[in-house]
């Protein structure tokens, strides 16, 4: 743990229904003054009510992707100017999810990093290296380049979160050892243009592991998939971030 603002970040993906967001509202009334930041990005289709559902509390929302372009003849995208519309205070970029699935380059990454500052918003902006990145020892290259290539300039602390999601540890249960989680995030914090920005880690963190990967030094709090889903999860995430 640094000095950096903590942030336990929820990344619900493609799930979640209006029947799912009292889920949103049990975190929100179990935590009302967390000792960290506490975000729930859920589809699209569930930021405003969401945001309608926990206003008033300590409980942020967010969005998981956005356009580069302000508006205009783009069907099926979002802005970020619609995501703050909607109620959004942050929005997470560059997951590897779509890295892989809409083929997003960090310079795409980039120019959306862009747009959602100029609507105000505060990225989440993630990096992460592939098993066979990893297993050909190229795993601080290719986690620093997209760095280097996503975080656009005017980045600060106040504007923008680095999350270092491991490909090949999303949704399967497999985490890096905890020396391997610090090594990366030990060179992000050398690396990242204002040093005090938060760095979280993301990949399978779960209410078993969360404390001992927030002991760690550079590790300023989680992304969470899965294990965010479920208030009583999320919230045992949440409560070993206060404490570390
Ligand atoms: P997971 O996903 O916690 O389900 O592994 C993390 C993420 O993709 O942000």
């Amino acid at each position: 743990m640094s000095s950096a603002c903590k942030l336990a970040a929820g990344n619900w993906k493609m799930n979640g229904l209006r029947a799912d967001l009292d889920q949103a509202r049990a975190l929100a009334e179990a935590y009302p003054t967390p000792g960290c930041g506490v975000l729930l990005c859920p589809p699209a289709t569930l930021i405003a009510p969401m945001a309608a559902a926990v206003a008033g509390s300590a409980l942020m929302v967010g969005g998981q992707d956005c356009h580069a372009q302000d508006a205009g003849a783009h069907t099926g995208d979002i802005s970020a100017q619609m995501l703050v519309d909607a109620g959004a205070r942050h929005v997470i970029l560059g997951h590897s999810e779509r890295r892989a699935d809409h083929g997003e380059s960090s310079a795409t990454v980039g120019a959306k990093a862009r747009a959602a500052h100029r609507a105000g918003l505060v990225t989440i902006i993630c990096v992460g290296e592939t098993e066979a990145e990893r297993d050909a020892g190229r795993t601080l290259d290719v986690v620093l380049g997209q760095l280097r290539e996503s975080v656009p300039e005017g980045a600060t602390a106040a504007n923008t979160v680095i999350a270092y999601e491991p490909v090949w540890a999303i949704g399967t249960g497999r985490t890096p050892t905890l020396d391997q989680i610090a090594e990366v995030h030990d060179a992000l914090r050398a690396a990242v243009p204002d040093g005090a920005m938060s760095l979280l880690y993301g990949g399978s963190v779960k209410p078993g592991n969360a404390a001992e990967i927030f002991a760690i030094g550079n590790v300023d709090g989680a992304l969470v998939g899965g294990a965010s889903l479920k208030a009583d999860d999320f919230g045992t995430i949440i409560a070993a971030l206060e404490a570390a």
